[in-house]
């Protein structure tokens, strides 16, 4: 049975029905713009108008760009702080009308990427980062997810490290992939010694341009780096394995 994932970002909400077997798109996704201000009801009424266009009842995964748990949205770097608080399961699935699933953006991505992409049969520690508007991060030890790492925000000489290196931050300093190598291989190393991974996988708007940054990456130990092999679909398509996972009605796979 096919699950809709969705995923909800800064400028757009995407979504598409998914195989939670095989990880594919059953039909081209949907891109419709976030409104602004995105505000809890006008952005469920924007996840309502996808499945309706999908004419989707079944499980829905959810994705979201802020630290969720048990559904409730517990941070807003980068989304209106209308969402602190706010019972976002409770609301997508009153506008669906059917059982959803709500997820940290990175953690799907992870999620799908452990799954069929550059994470599969991994053992050990793997991290996903994901460098886009902020830096989302998703940490797995032998396939299991420790949900909500928010690594973005480690301080790196008194400041977040999605506040030097982002993707908007290195757009909006202009700055070459060289010099932007140069200050993520510095947030790499803190990673390195706080979690010894096995492999880091890039992932975001970024990991499109992967042949530009990852000559010049550099690491302090044998940790592998990969860019994320499902680039903009991660997303959806973690969220909707995570919804099959939890409903039984649906069959799907896990990590490992
Ligand atoms: C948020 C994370 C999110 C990341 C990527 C950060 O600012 O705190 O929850 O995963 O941005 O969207």
């Amino acid at each position: 049975m096919a699950t809709l994932g969705i995923d909800i970002g800064g400028t757009g909400i995407k979504g598409a029905p998914v195989d939670p077997l095989t990880g594919t798109l059953l039909a081209e996704r949907l891109r419709l713009p976030t409104p602004q201000p995105a505000r809890p009801n006008a952005v469920a009424d924007v996840v309502q108008e996808i499945a309706r266009h999908f004419a989707h009842t079944g499980p829905t995964g959810i994705t979201f760009p802020a630290i969720v748990k048990n559904g409730v949205v517990h941070s807003a770097s980068n989304v209106d702080h209308a969402w602190i608080q706010t019972d976002a399961g409770k609301l997508f699935s009153h506008h669906l009308g059917g059982p959803v699933v709500v997820v940290n953006d990175a953690d799907a991505a992870g999620y799908a990427e452990m799954i069929f992409g550059a994470g599969r049969d991994i053992k050990g520690v793997a991290i996903l980062l994901t460098f886009g508007t902020g830096i989302g991060s998703a940490v797995f030890c032998d396939g299991r997810l420790l949900p909500n790492s928010e690594l973005g925000h480690l301080k790196i000489r008194g400041k977040d490290a999605e506040q030097r290196c982002s993707e908007r931050v290195r757009e909006k300093k202009d700055l070459s992939f060289k010099k932007w190598a140069g200050i993520v291989s510095e947030y790499l190393a803190i990673l390195e010694q706080l979690f010894s991974p096995e492999i880091f996988i890039i992932g975001g708007g970024i990991s499109k341009k992967a042949d530009k940054f990852l000559p010049h990456l550099t690491t302090k130990t044998d940790v592998r780096i990969q860019p994320a092999k499902m680039q903009n679909d991660a997303g959806i398509i973690g969220a909707a394995c995570l919804a099959a996972t939890t409903h039984p009605s649906t069959k799907a796979r896990n990590p490992k």
